[in-house]
């Protein structure tokens, strides 16, 4: 019997690196330290209620102190600790920022600082933990500013605060039926499968490519009377089918977990939205550009798709605050491109009922 032969994460990095003859192999040790952090956070995800036989709190468990007296975290925190504890110590980063963080982490005194800036979502979609359904960690490296890496002075907001296009690399793990790290460090898009008796992520999905066209899309239907008349008119031509503009039927997922709609794209394309609406007029979208929108939106035009707010594309918005939210709509290049075309004529749709369901008036003779 013939071994198939297959290139391990290590390998996929070291045969990247060649492509810059000059380059320290800081950045291939950062990624691999963020994978270590993925296996852990997979490893945890995986024993379930059976927590504690790591010396680890159920999941759902929220941050709280238990009969004895001891502290317990919730799930989303403990992944946290696990990006950073693994991260920090390499001497690759100059710092980090989380969404479980309200400021930036500081690389301890004692510990050696670099040059990369680490940003993340340690456990994206972790209400689907108690459901145990799909959750995922999404990351994004960028390059400090200059002085931040000449004097290895503490980082604050303003240096994260980078438009998706600067992003050096952009990954997320997918912890599911099994366990998948998809990466991107700016030459297409990769995904590898972790095997669980080696304790290693294999190359399983060489050049990820997103098919321009879909007869699929994701939406969270219940903010329907929030959205703007451009998103009514696309969600309304694909609920009428065959019978309407597209002249085609539509398919509906929603799984409340971003990272896993977006690795449901990348294998056999689609459309994702969570758009700019008006529930709360305080927040422009759901959300997270820096850690959600920019590493998912790197990966979906690494692999052929597009990512976009709706209007512009989003690895182009130039952040104005750490934890930012924005709508985001990525996925495949010709629904995203109308997405864009519906929001710049937008008096083209005229709305004046229930947005899913009534009869619009742009298909009436
Ligand atoms: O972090 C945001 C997130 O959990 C995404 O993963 C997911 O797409 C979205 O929120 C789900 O939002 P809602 O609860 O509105 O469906």
């Amino acid at each position: 019997m013939t071994t198939r032969r297959r290139f391990t994460l290590t390998q996929y990095l070291i045969e990247q690196r060649r492509r810059f003859p000059s380059a320290s192999g800081d950045f291939n040790a950062l990624l691999l330290d963020v994978a270590l952090a993925c296996k852990a956070i997979a490893r945890t995800v995986a024993f379930g209620d059976l927590g504690s036989m790591l010396g680890q709190p159920a999941p759902e468990v929220t941050t709280s102190v238990n009969v004895q007296g001891e502290e317990q975290k919730k799930l989303d925190v403990i992944s946290n600790e696990y990006f950073t504890q693994m991260t920090e110590w390499g001497g690759h980063l100059a710092g980090m920022a989380s969404e479980e963080m309200d400021h930036p982490y500081q690389i301890p005194a004692t510990m050696q600082r670099g040059k990369y800036m680490l940003v993340f979502d340690p456990l994206d979609g972790s209400s689907n933990i108690d459901v145990n359904v799909t959750v995922g960690s999404i990351f994004s490296v960028l390059r400090a500013p200059q002085d931040v890496i000449d004097s290895g002075r503490d980082v604050v907001e303003a240096d994260f605060l980078q438009p998706g296009t600067q992003q050096l690399a952009a990954g997320y793990a997918l912890y599911g039926p099994t366990t998948m790290l998809v990466l991107t460090v700016g030459n297409g898009v990769a995904g590898f499968t972790l095997d669980p008796n080696l304790g290693q992520f294999m190359l399983t999905h060489p050049n990820l490519q997103i098919p321009e066209d879909t007869h699929e899309f994701a939406i969270n239907a219940s903010n329907s009377r929030f959205w703007e008349a451009p998103v009514k008119r696309y969600v309304d031509e694909c609920l009428a089918g065959k019978t309407g503009a597209r002249g085609k039927d539509f398919n509906m997922r929603w799984i409340a977990s971003m990272v896993a709609e977006a690795h449901r794209i990348l294998m056999r394309g689609g459309i994702f939205m969570y758009p700019r609406d008006t529930k709360d007029a305080a927040k422009h979208g759901r959300l997270r550009l820096l850690y959600e929108a920019n590493p998912v939106g790197m990966i979906i035009e690494q692999a052929g798709g597009r990512a976009s707010t709706g209007r512009e594309p989003v690895l182009t918005v130039k952040p104005t605050a750490l934890h930012q939210r924005i709508g985001f709509v990525f996925g495949s290049k010709n629904e995203v491109e109308r997405i864009e075309r519906y929001h710049s004529e937008p008096g083209a749709y005229k709305d004046d009922s229930n947005p899913l369901f009534a009869e619009r008036s742009l298909f009436r003779a």
